[in-house]
Order: structure tokens, then sequence, then C-alpha cells
């Protein structure tokens, strides 16, 4: 193994055994060896544990974690745990990370995390009246709202604002939605924000004489966002046959065909999420909620478009940012009960949600940028298919060594498929 480094270039980590992998990552100093152990999936969460967590279970569903290399972001270096089942995204992230880190890695910042808690008035007797008592009242119901969560309070979160919109045109007719927004600090806030408009709605229909019928967060959480930019230095771009200016190009081409058509954005938006759910689900934060929000965001404008956007500098560099919502915690939640999820934020160090989610953001663009070089350049299969093709082998019956010669064995026919692999199994075997 090579000298280790403080940060997160590690020169042939791909090649190391599982265990040299750890051990590299014991070496850094942040892991315990218990840690070390939950990450290796020797131990972590157990059946006794997820009993507690949901309801009728029956036992625990592994999945592949590994370890996104070569990123920096906002000038420090981080290792990223990511969990997928799909090969590529980890290596797709770690090389565009390198690319990045040669322009200055990823600039990432967030906005405050502030919730919105929504309610739904129905049968006021005059929608603008109900709005204006509302709106009037708008100090003392922040003030009430500000005592739900003493623990909140004394972190410097609570309620900061509260909107009223009106619904015009709808099936059961007219009527008003009233936004609280709720600042939840190092929480996803769900709960936070959940038990703030129940204990709200009360006071709502006193006021107004209407009837406050749904009390739910939103995950259209678009107050708070996340922000990442990262320039790839054009000389970084060229590769095999390809001249930096064609991949440049096409790379724009690409990301100009999800601009403008949501067919071709949804699968854009995809390769984006691949990266951005690996890390929400390694970091034990609920990816539907990220997922719901990311498209609806997406979706802004009324028309589904794009999260990110690529360009080009004036020295001809290409540059990419991406911008969507991410509601992510560190503190409750299975943040704090899965010991992988716990393990996972210590490996990054993580100290605030905030500093979670511009890692989150930055994986999110890197993962964007691996998907439109490949289809932009030499297609998607070429790298899917060795690792595509190491699936098929095991899903054959290989096991140790002769998965990765199974495997070689499949792309060098360019036949990846399940019949054939166990066709050649069956040829060694006699
Ligand atoms: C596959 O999981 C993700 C991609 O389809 C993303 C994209 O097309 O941009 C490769």
């Amino acid at each position: 193994m090579d000298q280790p480094t403080k940060g997160s270039r590690i020169p042939g980590f791909y090649n190391f055994s599982l265990e040299e992998r750890l051990a590299e990552l014991g070496q850094r100093g942040q892991l315990s060896s218990e840690d070390l152990a939950v990450l290796s999936g020797a131990a972590g969460l157990d059946a006794a544990q997820a009993d507690h967590m949901i309801e009728n279970v029956v036992g625990l569903h592994a999945l592949p974690l590994g370890i996104a290399l070569n990123f920096q972001v906002n000038g420090q270096d981080v290792l990223v745990p990511m969990v997928i089942e799909e090969p590529s995204v980890v290596a797709g992230a770690s090389f565009m990370a390198r690319l990045a880190r040669s322009g200055g890695g990823f600039q990432a910042h967030t906005t405050a995390p502030e919730m919105i808690g929504q309610m739904q008035l129905l049968d006021v007797p005059d929608l603008q009246s109900a709005r204006l008592t509302i709106l009037e009242q708008k100090k003392s119901l922040l003030e009430e709202a500000g005592e739900i969560d003493p623990v909140l309070k004394k972190l410097g979160g609570g309620p900061r604002d509260l909107e009223v919109r009106m619904i015009e045109d709808s099936p059961v007719g007219p009527f008003l939605v009233i936004h609280l927004i709720y600042d939840v600090r190092d929480a996803m806030g769900a709960n936070a924000v959940n038990t703030a408009v129940e204990r709200l709605a009360p006071r709502i229909t006193a006021l107004t004489g209407g009837r406050v019928h749904l009390r739910i967060l939103s995950n259209l959480a678009d107050r708070r966002l996340a922000r990442a930019r990262c320039t790839i230095p054009l000389s970084e771009l060229a590769f095999g046959d390809f001249k930096a200016e064609t991949v440049r190009d096409g790379i724009l081409e690409a990301w100009a065909f999800a601009a403008a058509d949501p067919y071709r954005a949804a699968t854009h938006n995809k390769g984006i999420m691949n990266g951005v759910d690996s890390v929400v689900i390694a970091t034990g934060n609920d990816w539907r909620a990220i997922e719901a929000g990311a498209h609806a965001y997406a979706a802004r404008s009324g028309r589904y478009t794009s999260l990110s956007a690529w360009g080009k500098d004036a020295q001809g560099n290409l540059v990419g940012t991406l911008e969507m919502p991410l509601a992510v915690g560190i503190v409750g939640g299975a943040t704090r009960v899965h010991p992988t999820a716990r393990a996972a934020l210590k490996l990054m160090g993580i100290t605030s949600a905030s500093q979670l989610a511009e890692i989150i953001v930055s994986v999110g663009l890197a993962q964007n940028l691996a998907a439109l070089r490949a289809l932009a350049t030499e297609g998607i299969q070429r790298g899917h298919m060795s690792l595509h093709a190491r699936q098929v082998a095991i899903a054959a019956g290989a096991r140790g060594e002769m998965v990765e010669r199974l495997a070689q064995q499949l792309v060098a026919e360019k036949t990846v498929r399940i019949d054939r692999a166990e066709a050649i199994l069956q040829e060694w075997k006699t």
C-alpha cells in the first residue's frame, strides 16, 4: 500500500482488498475499530434494533457501501460514503471529483435550514378577510409557535415567518394555505414542523372560524437550498481520441437537451440523484423526501427541467452548478440510531446539517458530470459493462476469483448475459 495521506486522494484504492481499504480508513484516525467494524458490515444495525424502527420486522436488507475519493468541498478534503447497488456510480463520482479538484474542487453553500409546514384552511366564509386576520396576528402566532420546541429554541431555531396563500381554483372550491416557516437547525425537521403546525391549528381555527384540515410539512423545501459549483480546466477534459473542446461542447449540448426536454431532464436528474441519494442513504436520511423535493423543484417554473446547469468561462473551462432543496439532518431520525449512519457522518467529520448538504450537492454535481461526459463521448455502456458483467457473473453462480475471470470473458465476448455466463461456468466445470 502507498503511504497514507490525510486527504481524499488514495491512489490505488480501487485495487486494494476489502481489508486494505478498511485499514486505510483506520489509519486516518477519526474512526474507532468499532466504527470500522460497522462500516465493514461485520457489526452495525441488528434485527433487534430494527424491530424498534419499523413494524413487522423480520430482518435486515444490506446494500453495498463504497467510498468516493478525491472530493474537495470548500477547500476541505472529504472521503464520501455512498450506499448504492448500481455499478459505476462510486467510480464516476470519484473520477469527476478528481477532475474538479484540479480546478479548485467544489464550492458549496446552503441557505438557512428553513422548512415549510402547511395548514389547509377550509370553510372560511371570506378568504380575504381570513387571510388578513392571520397576517394581523402573525407576531403572536409566531411567538406561540416559538414556545413549542424549547430544545430547538435553545439551539437558535424556531419559527421565522408565516405566509398565507390563496388557492382559488380547486375541486372543493377556494381555500387558504398557511405556511409556517420553521428553522430546524441540524434536524431534517419533519417531526418539529409537524408538531408545530398541529399545535398552531386550533389558534387558526379560532381566529378565522374556518376548519384546519391537513397539517403537514412540505417536501418542496425550497427555502432550504444547497448549491454547488465546480470548474473543470479544459485541459482535463481530453481523453482517448476525444479532444478537450469536443468533450466540453458535447457536455454543453447534452445539458441543453435536459434543459429543454422533460423526458431527458428526468433521466439527467436521475443521474444527479444517483450521487445525492447514495450519501443521503449512507447517512440515514430520508431519501424519499429528498427525491420528492428535488423533482418538485425541477418543475418549479411549470415545466420540468434540469436541476444542474453547465457552461464555459472566459478561458473556455467547463463550469457546472447545481441547486436543489436538501432537507437532511444529523440529529434525530435514523441518523443517530443507525450505527452505519453514525460512522458515515464520523468518516466525513460532519458537524452540521448544512455541511452535510454541501457535500451531498457536490456529489450530485460530480455524478451529473460523470454521466454527461460518458454520454457525450463513448456512451454509457462501455464503462458500465465490466461492472455489470461482475454482477451477472455472481448471479450466474461465480464466486471468489472466478467472478473477475468470468466477467472479463463476458466483456471480451461482448455478451453480458446470464445464460451465457451460466454456459461458460458449465464449460469451465467440465
Ligand atoms: C443511470 O443510472 C444514470 C444516467 O442515465 C444519467 C444520465 O443519463 O444523465 C446515466
